[in-house]
């Protein structure tokens, strides 16, 4: 089977303006990613990349092109040299930007844009901490970089309802609503793409995606890394607005939404946010928060601190498709294996024909179908067959759908790649509206109000004990009844 490429026209000519362009996420995945996109001949036929950051740790053109450079070596798939490489390169320039002295970035922005001729477009990508997007936004206001520009906000948009709705304010004085792109960088991802794909265009699965059939959902997202010196950014986040809030919530909005009347940015984002609306708002209870032993030891971290590391929570959606259906969301730093992957688990038919069905291990727990939508990404239907042999003896088999061995994978971009892209292309599809972040901080009020502890476990566990008695009496899929997937080894 080979994926059909639907040719699609190159964005507008534009001038990429890079906030944060020293930083860790524009080494790690936007510098690379958009030499990337160049490579996939998916750029603008004309653009410009402008790298920008405070004076302090300013950077020549020059060593901004080193810069990308070295990024692209450690965290790229592609060669940094060549004539490909050397065009890329010369389309990247630094302009440092303070707020009391934006000139060298205007001035910047100015030389890329009578580089690039005829009124590029201008995408702003704020790849700075979060409590810098306000100033940056209104800096972009007054200096008039704002006008006509989109602009690309990292998460965690906010850090409860309150802050998400100051920062809502401040960036609807200077952008309207369809030229901001809340970046989720998951929604980016094929496989949680393909989730839309998987329940909407199989008459196999979407009559039965509904609480008559489906017993509880989870969403399950270990990381095996730690925080990997990010305490500053961690001990002010936590998992629960790091990857919870911002992430999981995100998926959870694809994985139950209704059918939309379009797979365009309007339906597909009202239908999703009808899901946010639909929620239960967290109950403390329902939520076990949990911290990695040795977390008080790394460096930055308050020795006392309770900022979380794990988050498993239950959560219900209100709607007359999910009425009473458990969605229970996990996800933790230092565990047991890394691993993406959501799985709905169906209800045992009515009739008990097998009277010798176990109890207990891999057979008691029948239908799943489950989505891995880590890179590359794959979807397994776990049934149960008869044992061969003279006895009606059940046992657990599975189907397997594989990106990688299906698909050629040199145009598969990854979720960073893919966003950037669709911003280019002016397409919200994929990002999250206003309204819908305010909402899932208005869900998670009464944890943030009130979270109980945190509950230690051991690094390369799978968080504390409490995780389990609140899945209780389902289990988690990860790690044992996930023993033979493919995506199993991963470290
Ligand atoms: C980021 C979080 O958004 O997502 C990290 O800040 C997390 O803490 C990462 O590790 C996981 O993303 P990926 O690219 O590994 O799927």
């Amino acid at each position: 089977m080979k994926a059909a490429q639907t040719p699609q026209e190159p964005p507008d000519d534009h001038v990429v303006v890079l906030f944060g362009a020293t930083g860790d996420l524009a080494r790690r995945k936007l510098l690379p990613g958009l030499y990337r996109l160049d490579r996939a001949g998916l750029m603008p036929r004309r653009f410009r990349i402008v790298g920008s950051a405070p004076a302090a740790s300013a950077l020549t053109d020059e060593e901004f092109r080193a810069h990308a450079r070295d990024a692209v070596r450690e965290f790229g798939t592609g060669e940094a040299t060549g004539p490909q490489w050397e065009a890329f390169e010369a389309t990247l320039s630094f302009g440092a930007a303070d707020p009391e002295d934006p000139q060298p970035l205007l001035d910047a922005v100015g030389a890329a844009e009578r580089a690039v001729g005829g009124g590029p477009r201008r995408l702003c990508h704020l790849a700075v901490p979060p409590s810098a997007f306000a100033s940056v936004v209104a800096m972009l206001g007054r200096t008039g970089l704002a006008d006509g520009a989109r602009v690309i906000i990292e998460k965690p948009f906010g850090t409860d309802l309150a802050s998400a709705r100051a920062l809502n304010e401040t960036v609807h004085a200077v952008f309207d609503e369809s030229r901001v792109f809340r970046i989720d960088h998951f929604l980016g991802k094929e496989s949680v793409d393909n989730i839309l794909a998987l329940r909407f265009a199989n008459g196999l699965f979407e009559p039965v995606w509904n609480r008559e059939h489906i017993s509880h959902v989870q969403i399950d997202v270990p990381e095996t890394i730690g925080i990997e010196g990010r305490a500053g950014f961690f001990e002010e986040t936590g998992t629960f607005r790091d990857m919870v809030v911002t992430h999981l919530f995100q998926v959870l909005g694809f994985v139950a939404m209704e059918p939309p009347a379009s797979l365009g940015a309007q339906d597909l984002r009202e239908e999703k946010t009808r899901v946010f609306r639909a929620m239960e708002p967290l109950d403390p209870a329902h939520v076990v928060r949990g911290q990695y032993a040795g977390y008080r030891a790394e460096p930055g971290v308050d020795p006392h601190s309770d900022t979380e590391t794990f988050v498993a929570l239950r959560t219900g959606i209100d709607n007359p498709r999910w009425a009473g259906v458990p969605f229970h969301l996990r996800s933790g730093k230092s565990l047991g294996q890394r691993r993406q992957v959501v799985s709905l688990h169906f209800r045992r038919p009515p009739l008990e024909l097998f009277p010798d069905r176990p109890r207990t291990g891999p057979a008691a727990h029948g239908n799943a179908l489950v989505v891995d939508f880590d890179d590359p990404g794959w979807i397994a239907a776990r049934f149960l067959v008869k044992e061969p042999g003279p006895a009606m003896r059940l046992c657990p088999a599975r189907m397997d759908f594989r990106y990688a061995d299906s698909f050629r994978q040199q145009h598969g971009l990854e979720g960073y790649e893919r966003l950037i892209l669709d911003a280019m292309l002016g397409d919200q599809a994929l990002f999250t509206r206003a309204d819908g972040i305010e909402r899932l901080w208005e869900v998670s009020d009464p944890l943030l109000r009130n979270p109980r502890p945190v509950q230690p476990y051991a690094a390369g566990s799978w968080g504390p004990a409490a995780a389990e008695e609140l899945i209780a009496p389902h289990h988690w899929y990860l790690p044992d009844m996930a023993a033979d997937d493919p995506g199993s080894g991963t470290p």
